[in-house]
């Protein structure tokens, strides 16, 4: 029987994803339609034989638990929420909760970093986990980024023979290797034992610590993974599979891009065409599509407006006549009035944007001519102060009048806007 933990972090993490974490965690905020982690649930539901995911975090306990509750309802295997009483680290929760996901005798558990999305190849590192007969401890999902981008991630160097990992540096500061963690695990009981050797050894040096951190932190990453490299206990699959983190606002929008061409092949159901659509008491006629386009079925889109490629709409919208979105996704309830233009954005909940107004940002997608480049999670303001071009966002609940522009801006929740905006952040 096999496990996955999902790794959530906690409310004091995730300060690049603002304003969009300030109303909703950002594991749960919506791509493609579906809550960031429930990509990492229907990754799991492809695996055979896995009987439970834990999702592990210091998120206040009652949304996720709606979410879980939800969760229960679609998928037929056992979920839970364990809330750490404060961040423990990667590896800290899973030693608190180490009876939890040992219960039941797992022969190995998957661990997913819940802010990655990707075409995850679980079944894939299972079985190549397995193929090494109990010599490997932990394998690790690895993939290629450019030499300047790795340092940004953990490095490894890996025997293309064998797979084992000989060299492992998290987040170096000069290059060590291209191959990178994708923080996509599968991993034996046995790490238990290795996590306690690091909290026991904490223990006796209680003294020596001035009280900074709790005493069950333990980072996976540097405590667990780094002095495994070279014992041959650590290997690592290398995969060609789209992956990427999920940091910035604007990695969401890039997110929202591959999970909808990943339903293409998935779940071709969830994507909206261009036609005649038959509700149960009679035909609407559908907006023009431009695909891939999800729209969830309360929304109101008006069979004037065109929409895509890449755009995800939320519960409740209503998007008026003529209206054109593109690369973008709008959430619960906002209202998009007619003959609008939304480019490179994200609305916010109950936000409305009035007629006539032109909505844009600058996508900060990977760049196209290197091989292997990734996404730079760039912050919101550079050295000198000045905003990084980014998608446009804006907060819940904020208006836009009728006839403005708003241009590579950050909108905080709850304002009204009174004029065009460019490169701002509004507080
Ligand atoms: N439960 C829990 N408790 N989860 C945590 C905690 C914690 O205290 N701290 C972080 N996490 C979660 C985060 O939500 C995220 O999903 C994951 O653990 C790793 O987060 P970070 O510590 O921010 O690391 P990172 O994303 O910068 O780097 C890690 O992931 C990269 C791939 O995305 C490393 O593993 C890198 O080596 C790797 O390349
Ligand atoms: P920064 O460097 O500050 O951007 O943080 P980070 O990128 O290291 O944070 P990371 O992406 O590793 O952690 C993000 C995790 O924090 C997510 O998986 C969420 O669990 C959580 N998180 C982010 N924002 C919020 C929030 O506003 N509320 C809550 N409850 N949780 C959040």
């Amino acid at each position: 029987m096999l496990k996955a933990v999902i790794l959530i972090g906690g409310p004091q993490k995730g300060t690049r994803f603002r304003p969009l974490s300030l109303d909703i965690p950002k594991p749960l905020f919506p791509v493609a339609g579906r809550p960031i982690i429930q990509f990492h649930i229907e990754a799991c539901m492809q695996v055979k034989n896995l009987k439970e995911i834990l999702i592990i975090g210091a998120n206040p306990a009652p949304q996720m638990e709606a979410f879980v509750k939800e969760m229960q309802t679609i998928y037929d295997v056992s979920i839970r929420y364990l809330q750490e009483f404060t961040t423990l680290g990667t590896a800290g929760g899973m030693y608190h909760f180490r009876d939890q996901i040992r219960a039941g005798n797992p022969t190995a558990f998957f661990v997913l970093n819940g802010d990655v999305c990707a075409d995850f190849p679980l079944q894939q590192l299972h079985d190549f986990h397995m193929s090494k007969n109990k010599e490997a401890e932990i394998t690790m999902m690895s993939t290629e980024a450019t030499k300047l981008q790795s340092i940004h991630y953990g490095c490894l160097v890996i025997d293309g023979e064998t797979g084992a990992v000989n060299h492992y540096v998290e987040k170096p500061s000069s290059y060590v290797s291209t191959f990178i963690n994708c923080g996509v695990y599968i991993t034996s009981i046995e790490i238990f034992s290795r996590m306690a050797a690091v909290f026991h050894s904490r223990q006796q040096n209680f003294n020596n610590l001035n009280g900074s951190r709790d005493q069950g932190h333990i980072q996976w990453e540097r405590e667990i993974i780094t002095p495994m490299a070279g014992t041959g206990k650590l290997f690592a699959l290398p995969v060609t599979n789209w992956w990427s983190q999920i940091k910035t606002a604007g990695a969401a929008i890039y997110a929202n891009r591959h999970y909808l061409e990943l339903y293409r092949r998935t779940h071709v159901e969830r994507l909206a065409n261009t036609g005649f659509k038959m509700t149960e008491n009679d035909g609407t006629l559908i907006c023009n599509i431009i695909q891939n386009v999800y729209i969830h079925p309360s929304a109101n889109v008006h069979p004037t407006a065109t929409l895509g490629p890449n755009v995800s709409i939320g519960p409740g919208v209503t998007v008026g006549k003529g209206v054109r979105l593109r690369e973008s996704i709008v959430l619960d309830n906002a209202v998009i009035e007619d003959h609008s233009l939304i480019l490179h954005a994200i609305v916010g909940r109950n936000a409305r944007i009035g007629c006539w107004s032109r909505v844009e940002g600058t996508p900060s997608d990977p760049d196209p001519n290197k091989p292997f480049a990734k996404m730079e999670n760039l912050p919101l303001f550079d050295n000198n102060g000045k905003l990084n071009p980014s998608i446009t966002i804006l907060g819940s609940c904020v208006t836009v009048p009728s006839e403005k522009i708003l241009l590579n801006s950050i909108v905080l929740p709850h304002k009204d806007l009174n004029r065009s905006f460019k490169n701002e952040i509004i507080l």
